[in-house]
């Protein structure tokens, strides 16, 4: 099974000031000053005409396709990412996709022009999804939710952690890929504040170690890694953030195309370098 896992494409869209609310007025102009110009149309371009390419399986797209959760910003993330949205996508919302109340209330946007990708409801209640289409079924958790200016830290309730389980045990379901937006490791040098990670990520890797996912897909850090199984968390890490951002620093951008067989995993990196993106070192711990 050969999986593309990009994440937090964060397209940039103009919106009229006039319709900008609070929080949104701090990151639009966050979002212009400073992470503008690290989005060339051109880098969104070639990354399409990559993955058009790559005889893949399955696509996952990890959350923060906008940047503060105005509608025109859906809209226009729906018309970009149109020839690559069909029956092998599975996306779910990041932060940013969840910025203001009012992109939930009273209309969920994320579900209004993402909805067909977005897998099946497995729980009446929670955001629960999964998309049984794929080879190896995959599980679709929600982490975020509308909060204050300069906080974009995420969590996982016990109830949806506790219902995932019940489905795979009710559906003899052992193999399972888990995609959320936020991390639950991160390297060294690239730690998270408590306004920026997921708050109760170890009760969350405690509670996976019942049944674990064969890979925990994520976004939210603007870096790529690939984190390999130990006994403290037995599962495979994957971050793809964030796929259309030019590479600076230390902020190694990217995306990654997985390979799943029974016995192993290949996880390839793909760089943007020369207005291209190629295989490039994947960077491992
Ligand atoms: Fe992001
Ligand atoms: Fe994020």
């Amino acid at each position: 099974m050969k999986i593309v896992h990009i994440s937090d494409l964060h397209f940039p869209t103009k919106v009229p000031l006039m319709s900008l609310r609070w929080k949104m007025f701090t990151g639009y102009f966050n979002y212009f000053l400073r992470r503008r110009k690290s989005y060339p149309d051109q880098l969104f371009q070639s990354l399409l005409n990559t993955i058009q390419s790559i005889p893949y399986d399955l696509l996952i797209i990890s959350g923060d396709i906008t940047n503060v959760s105005h509608e025109l910003e859906f809209k226009r993330a729906r018309e970009l990412l149109d020839p690559i949205l069909n029956e092998k996508t599975f996306m779910i919302p990041g932060n940013h996709d969840r910025y203001m109340k009012s992109a939930i209330e009273p209309e969920d946007y994320f579900q209004k022009y993402f909805g067909e990708f977005l897998g099946d409801k497995i729980d009446e209640n929670k955001y629960l999804r999964i998309k049984t289409k794929s080879e190896i079924p995959v599980i679709g958790w929600d982490s975020n939710f509308p909060s204050g200016i300069g906080n974009a830290s995420g969590r996982i309730e016990e109830e949806v952690i506790t219902n995932t389980f019940s489905y795979l045990r009710k559906n003899s379901i052992s193999k399972y890929l888990l995609v959320c937006h936020h991390p639950l490791w991160n390297p060294m040098g690239y730690e998270e504040s408590s306004h920026h990670k997921m708050i109760n990520r170890e009760d969350v890797i405690r509670k996976l170690k019942e049944i674990p996912p064969l890979v925990y897909f994520h976004g939210h850090k603007h870096s790529n890694f690939y984190k390999k199984p130990n006994t403290a968390i037995p599962f495979s890490i994957i971050n793809s953030a964030s796929s259309t951002m030019l590479p600076r620093g230390r902020h190694k951008s990217g995306f990654h195309i997985i390979d799943i067989d029974p016995e192993k995993l290949i996880v390839q990196r793909y760089a943007y370098n020369d207005m291209t993106f190629i295989e490039t070192d994947t960077i491992e711990y």
